[in-house]
């Protein structure tokens, strides 16, 4: 095998716990999720940033499930302060109050990111599978705005909120938001129980795709909207988390190192976990980590593709997923001999009652 040159990651996402009080159909939480007691503590965690940092990790993302559904948030906020990492919390704001807020600050907090699930208040509510929701996260992100802290908010979309981008967007900016992602479904986890009454018509993601660049146009200077195009409508895949193993690692609730969210679908893969292993280590010499680095292990159509380099062959997850082989070009590409798969998958759309992430 030709030797491959291992760059350092940029990001970490720390899932703290898989608790959570929403109940969102698209969660991207496995389906087995993992228990408190399994936990990693505060203080495993401090280490793992400091091993972070020294890798060449510069932002932490703390995630979940919800993250404010540890009580001692405010010392693992603290610990990615003292390893000199920028902090973001990714919080569906519910669990979180102002004056819980303002501890964070204290703590270290750089930014935060606050989930939406629509401009209504009723639907938003029904997707998250919470009443009460949205007027949480309206108040928390008022409270973001006061403390001075940096706020995204981040939309998720699907087929029952896809046609309220505008008012999505415009609700963002009146939060005081600096930046919005718009992210479509990924189908994993969760999402993957409930693809047909997620999945989005062509018709309704080329609305929303001018949409987006009309906002972008009309809110230049005020707001960065980042927004990608849905998986199973696009001619080439996403560059799935940067290409495995070379941007950012993700560290579960219990300490196992993971190349994305979703990897634990692939079977046969090799986890370590910093418990047992430092960091540097898990990064460079672990199984699940190398499993696709480089370009030798593609099958053809990617392996003398010249977009190899840009895209890695897409998601390796999705590969499985939906060509039952991880090696395989992700079959949202128009080249794989797969792809007929995803535009049958596309066309299967129901309105069926949404299995909640419990
Ligand atoms: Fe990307 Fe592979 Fe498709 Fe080429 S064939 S565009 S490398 S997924
Ligand atoms: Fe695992 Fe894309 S989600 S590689």
């Amino acid at each position: 095998m030709s030797e491959i040159r291992i760059p350092a990651p940029l990001g970490l996402l720390a899932e703290l716990t898989h608790r959570c009080p929403l109940g969102c159909p698209y969660c991207s939480n496995p389906l087995a999720l993992e228990p408190r007691k399994d936990e990693l503590s505060a203080a495993d965690w401090a280490r793992v940033f400091k091993e972070a940092a020294a890798l060449g990790v510069l932002q932490v993302h703390l995630s979940g499930g919800e993250p404010a559904s540890r009580r001692d948030l405010p010392e693992i906020v603290a610990g990615a302060r003292d390893a000199n990492l920028y902090s973001n919390l990714i919080t569906s704001a519910v669990g979180l109050n102002g004056a819980a807020l303002a501890r964070l600050a204290d703590a270290g907090l750089d930014h935060v990111q606050v989930s939406i699930q629509d401009s209504e208040q009723d639907s938003a509510d029904t997707i998250a599978g919470y009443k009460g929701a949205f007027e949480r996260k309206r108040a928390l992100a008022a409270d973001v705005v006061k403390l001075g802290l940096p706020l995204t908010i981040n939309v998720v979309v699907h087929r029952a909120n896809i046609s309220h981008v505008v008012p999505m967007v415009e609700m963002a900016l009146a939060l005081g938001a600096s930046r919005v992602e718009i992210a479509h479904v990924q189908y994993y986890g969760w999402a993957l129980k409930n693809r047909a009454a997620l999945m989005p018509s062509r018709e309704q993601v080329e609305q929303a795709v001018r949409e987006v660049e009309t906002l972008r146009a009309q809110h230049r200077g005020h707001i960065v909207i980042d927004a990608v195009v849905p998986d199973y409508y696009a001619r080439y895949p996403k560059p799935c988390v940067g290409g495995w193993g070379r941007r950012s690692l993700n560290v579960t609730p219990s300490g196992k190192v993971l190349p994305c969210h979703a990897a634990e679908s692939i079977p046969g893969l090799e986890f370590w976990n910093v418990r047992e292993h430092a960091l540097a280590d898990i990064w460079l010499r672990s199984p699940a980590f190398n499993a696709f680095r480089g370009t030798e292990w593609m099958a053809e159509p990617c392996r003398s593709c010249e977009r190899r380099d840009h895209d890695f062959g897409g998601c390796r997850c999705q590969a499985f997923l939906i060509a039952g082989d991880a090696r395989q070009a992700d079959p949202v590409c128009h080249l794989s001999p797969h792809h007929r798969l995803v535009e049958q998958l596309a066309a299967v759309r129901e309105d069926a009652p949404y299995v909640y992430r419990r």
